[in-house]
């Protein structure tokens, strides 16, 4: 069929995985010295932590959660990813407030950030259920190959041999730096026990007064279970070269701790000794189950 003649591969550039075909690299490049203004919004994310939830959220708080204003647009084209985009042109036309999300490590981000100039929301999420959350995303996606294996993939993912590469690194690396810029931190788990009071936290770092209905209405639209019926949150319309519709959903399972249902003992050793290694000085710390 046509998908498998497509070439999707994961191509080193300047150290981080960037998917050819999807990613350019002159774009990627040309983001650390876009010119960012007071309203921009940077939503940054390892992949399978709560992007298109927040792509969701955001798009709703902007509308203040009217969410007929939303349902004709891809949660992408509310928020698209910055790294997605065509050229510099499309960053510099578009109208404030500019609302991107992103997979990028630190090192490729706006200049203009550590002047204090816009706002990032680092979203975080216990890398155990990222992994299992990624290994089911390398099945549904076609830009990504699928594993062999959960044995395979664990392996790949321990390695950083994946889009987003090291989830160590890249949340170091964001929060390493938290204080240079206007920043906000949260976490996936937070948002599944108390999606109401996050969103509020979120509203008001943005400077964006609600009323409770309307943050009602925001959380309402927001939660798994809606966001599971909603065809522009499942990207339902994405054709079958880039999703496999057949294979698995955005919206899959939205819990804390599947990873349970997948890690071996031996892996989870290893994997907490990793764990306690590189977050030694990290001081952050994860709900792994509930
Ligand atoms: P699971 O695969 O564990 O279900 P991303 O958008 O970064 O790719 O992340 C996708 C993950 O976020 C998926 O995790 C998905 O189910 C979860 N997710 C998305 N919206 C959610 C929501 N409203 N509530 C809970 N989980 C959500």
């Amino acid at each position: 069929s046509s998908c498998e003649s497509l070439e999707y591969k994961l191509v080193l550039h300047m150290g981080f995985n960037l998917i050819s075909g999807i990613h350019s690299p002159e774009v990627v490049d040309q983001i650390r010295n876009f010119e960012i203004r007071d309203s921009d919004v940077f939503v940054i994310t390892y992949p399978k932590s709560g992007t298109i939830w927040l792509q969701q959220i955001l798009s709703l708080i902007e509308v203040k959660g009217d969410v007929t204003a939303t349902n004709d647009q891809l949660n992408s084209e509310r928020v698209p990813w910055i790294e997605l985009l065509n050229s510099e042109k499309q960053f510099v036309s578009a109208p404030s407030p500019r609302i991107h999300v992103s997979h990028l490590p630190y090192k490729f981000m706006p200049l203009g950030l550590k002047q204090k100039k816009g706002k990032v929301i680092y979203v975080a999420r216990n890398p155990k259920d990222v992994l299992v959350s990624y290994f089911h995303f390398h099945k549904f996606a076609n830009m990504l190959e699928t594993p062999k294996d959960f044995d395979t993939f664990f392996e790949k993912f321990m390695e950083g041999n994946v889009f987003g590469n090291c989830w160590f690194e890249h949340v170091n690396g964001w929060c390493s730096h938290n204080d240079e810029m206007n920043f906000l931190y949260i976490t996936y788990e937070e948002m599944i026990k108390d999606l109401q009071s996050v969103v509020e936290r979120i509203a008001s770092f943005l400077g964006r007064n609600l009323t409770p209905q309307q943050l009602n209405d925001v959380v309402e639209h927001s939660t798994f279970k809606n966001m599971k019926n909603n065809p522009q949150a499942n990207y339902q319309q994405v054709p079958v070269i880039l999703l496999n519709h057949q294979q698995g959903a955005f919206m899959r399972k939205g819990t804390v701790g599947d990873w349970k249902n997948y890690f071996t003992v031996a892996q989870n050793e290893r994997f907490d000794k990793v764990y306690q290694q590189k977050m030694k000085d990290v001081p952050l710390s994860f709900i792994w189950d509930m």
